[in-house]
């Protein structure tokens, strides 16, 4: 079955709505450990709305499992990554008007500049994690530019409403991993997953992480991170805690 990141970004989120120094994700990150978490989330934005350059220096000091840094294929961010060296890093599309991550990155028109962002994040020791949509020529694109991993987009899958609408999203997914495997590619996936649909994308054959925020830290503000982390081990596994 596959691990699990955490994904720790709503607590700066609540840090930030006062600009003050509580919560702070860091201790956060420590609590998801100790309730099971095998890696740990956090995106950098460009506009730094909620995790900031201190966070990640000293989550780079303190995390015990890895940390997996999501960012931009920007100058500012690389040039930060190469200084962090983070486990591995995952490349998200960023819009500044955006809610949350929307739709994956679009690896076709990144063309060259960015093989060149993965190829110096990669030469440096770096693995790089390619965030895109199910989609089969998305996949192939990630594989030519020698991504290590791709991040499935589970957005679609946790959107659909209908049963029949879930299982031909599982089914894609499904095929995409699949599909991935064979060119090579490690494979992780994320977005809009919850304790309730997390189960069928676990047992996708070849999935090796799962990276899960919003339902987990909703959870944490009512039972506790360590134990809203650890229902969701039991979620991916599923077992009954
Ligand atoms: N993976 C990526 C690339 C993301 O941008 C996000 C959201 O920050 C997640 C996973 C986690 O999504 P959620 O918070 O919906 O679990």
């Amino acid at each position: 079955m596959p691990t699990l990141g955490v994904n720790i970004d709503h607590i700066a989120t609540i840090r930030q709505a006062r600009k003050t120094v509580e919560p702070d994700p860091v201790a956060a990150a420590v609590l998801a450990e100790l309730g099971g978490a095998d890696g740990i989330t956090v995106h950098l934005r460009e506009d730094r709305r909620h995790i900031q350059d201190r966070d990640v220096r000293l989550l780079r000091q303190t995390v015990r499992t890895h940390l997996n840094l999501e960012m931009a294929a920007t100058e500012e961010m690389v040039a930060i990554a190469l200084e962090i060296q983070p486990d591995y890093i995952t490349l998200v599309p960023e819009r500044r008007e955006e809610v949350t991550t929307e739709g994956g990155l679009d690896v076709i028109a990144g063309g060259k500049r960015l093989a060149n962002v993965v190829q110096t994040l990669q030469n440096a020791g770096i693995p790089v994690s390619l965030f895109i949509d199910p989609n089969l020529d998305q996949i192939k694109a990630s594989a030519d530019i020698e991504a290590k991993f791709i991040e499935l987009h589970t957005g679609t899958y946790a959107e659909a409403h209908q049963e029949q609408e879930q299982q031909e999203q599982l089914d894609l997914l499904t095929q995409s991993c699949d599909r991935a495997c064979t060119l090579g590619l490690r494979v992780n996936a994320g977005h809009g997953l919850t304790y309730w649909n997390v189960y069928p994308v676990a047992c996708i054959p070849g999935m090796e992480e799962l990276n899960i925020g919003h339902t987990i830290i909703s959870r944490a503000v009512l039972v506790g991170l360590e134990r809203a982390v650890r229902e969701m081990k039991h979620a991916i596994l599923g077992t009954t805690p």
